[in-house]
């Protein structure tokens, strides 16, 4: 980097989007519930855009506001749960569009300020029903007046089908994920059909957290050259798409290399994971700020078959828990199959006469997401004890949404501004 950018700030910068002018700074969807309503709520306030997460919406819901819908499901398909087969347990369309709905709108509702309020779709979250759950999701989004949405892992190429008769369809900023140029190219393939390309394009490297849609070779790749690949082929094909990249960008003037380059905003989640406003426990927290690199994997774990950042120490791993998908069962594939399932079926009948088994391939991922125990987090999580204070006791203090905006969009010179 040159000297003059050194001295750069991304607050020099702006996203245009939709017609509107943003800090390009852009919060990554953190499902379950760790992106929260309240932490989306300060980017949007602060002129960025902070995305909520979509994933497991209703049992999010019944912790927010008290509903039964997790417990009422619980009581239709009881007679099931020791069946190995979980085709049976269908959602309720009316009931998700009616959580989608209520997570969209208290969000809308609270919103202040310039910035947008987005929402992250994680199609690989199947829910025995691939289709149609997510179609009832993407339009609820749209009617509850989200301000746009992001499609995420699995990204279903035909999404904007099931979007296509939305009033919103052509105004509502849509945008995908991808890691790779072939993925964008499937993608805008079938965009093409509709006549309605996405209007931004989130490049995730291999250092992002959650899934990632790289393979256990992800050391090999890296962000800079994917994200000049996406634009360097958006370019070639007249296509003025905002492309906006993803994965340990860690600091204002990591943002600033991107914006010098072609990119028109950045989106980042680690530093945010132990914002106050974020979902995670205070344990998990501390957790992510004791973390050294080693104590960091990408494992295969995650029963959605894509491989997962997370701590070596997440409760969930090795853990034999019965799967409660007849509670949950957001993993299901369209035949009612959860590889976790499975594994834990094997593990039982391996050891009949174990009153807890351990299942050693795959977590249960509703169940330990939902409980956060899923400690999943970016790769530079070890540096995050670099950006806050210590207490005596040697635990963290937890910054506020504001402050790690702020340093963001107002540091340069590689600095990182611990809270005062
Ligand atoms: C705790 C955590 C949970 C995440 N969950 C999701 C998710 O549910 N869906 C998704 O598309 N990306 C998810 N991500 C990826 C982020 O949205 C983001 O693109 C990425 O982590 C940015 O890189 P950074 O964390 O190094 O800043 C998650 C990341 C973290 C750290």
């Amino acid at each position: 980097m040159t000297d003059a950018n050194l001295s750069k700030r991304i607050d020099d910068y702006r996203l245009k989007l939709g017609g509107k002018e943003y800090v390009p700074l852009m919060l990554g969807g953190m499902g379950v519930d760790i992106s929260t309503r309240e932490l989306a709520l300060v980017f949007a306030q602060q002129g960025g855009i902070g995305h909520l997460s979509d994933a497991m919406v209703p049992t999010v819901i019944d912790r927010h506001f008290k509903t039964r819908y997790v417990g009422d499901r619980l009581k239709q398909y009881k007679g099931n749960v020791d069946n190995p087969d979980k085709s049976i347990a269908q959602f309720d369309l009316a009931e998700l569009r009616e959580a989608q709905t209520r997570h969209v709108d208290e969000a809308m509702s609270a919103k202040r300020g310039d910035g947008g309020v987005f929402i992250n779709c994680m199609e690989k979250l199947t829910m025995n029903n691939p289709k149609d759950t997510l179609k009832v999701r993407l339009n609820a989004a749209l009617d509850a007046g989200i301000d746009g949405i992001t499609l995420s892992a699995g990204l279903h190429l035909g999404s904007l089908d099931m979007i296509k008769d939305n009033p919103r369809f052509r105004e509502a900023p849509i945008g995908i994920i991808v890691s790779s140029v072939r993925a964008l190219k499937l993608f805008l393939k079938r965009a093409a059909r509709l006549d309605r390309l996405p209007d931004f394009v989130v490049v995730e490297g291999p250092l992002a957290g959650g899934h990632l849609g790289f393979g256990l070779d992800w050391a090999k790749y890296d962000l800079a050259t994917i994200n000049q690949e996406v634009i360097q082929y958006l370019r070639e094909n007249d296509l003025s798409i905002p492309v906006i990249p993803a994965g340990g960008i860690f600091s204002g003037t990591d943002g600033v290399e991107y914006l010098e380059t072609g990119s028109a905003a950045i989106q980042v989640s680690t530093r945010f994971t132990i914002a106050e406003e974020c979902g995670l426990t205070d344990e998990a927290k501390q957790a992510y700020f004791a973390a050294e690199e080693e104590d960091i994997e990408v494992n295969t774990l995650s029963p959605t078959g894509y491989p997962m950042r997370m701590l070596k120490s997440s409760p969930a791993i090795h853990s034999g828990i019965r799967p409660n998908c007849e509670s949950y069962g957001y993993v299901l594939d369209a035949k009612g199959h959860c590889s976790y399932v499975d594994a834990y079926n094997e593990a039982v009948a391996a050891h009949p006469d174990e009153k807890k088994v351990t299942v050693e391939e795959k977590i249960c991922l509703c169940t330990h997401m939902r409980k956060y125990k899923v400690w999943t987090c970016g790769h530079y999580t070890y540096r995050l004890k670099d950006t806050a204070k210590q207490n005596e006791d040697g635990s963290y203090q937890q910054p506020s949404a504001e402050h790690l905006f702020q340093d963001y969009q107002f540091s340069s010179h590689n600095e990182i501004n611990k809270p005062e």
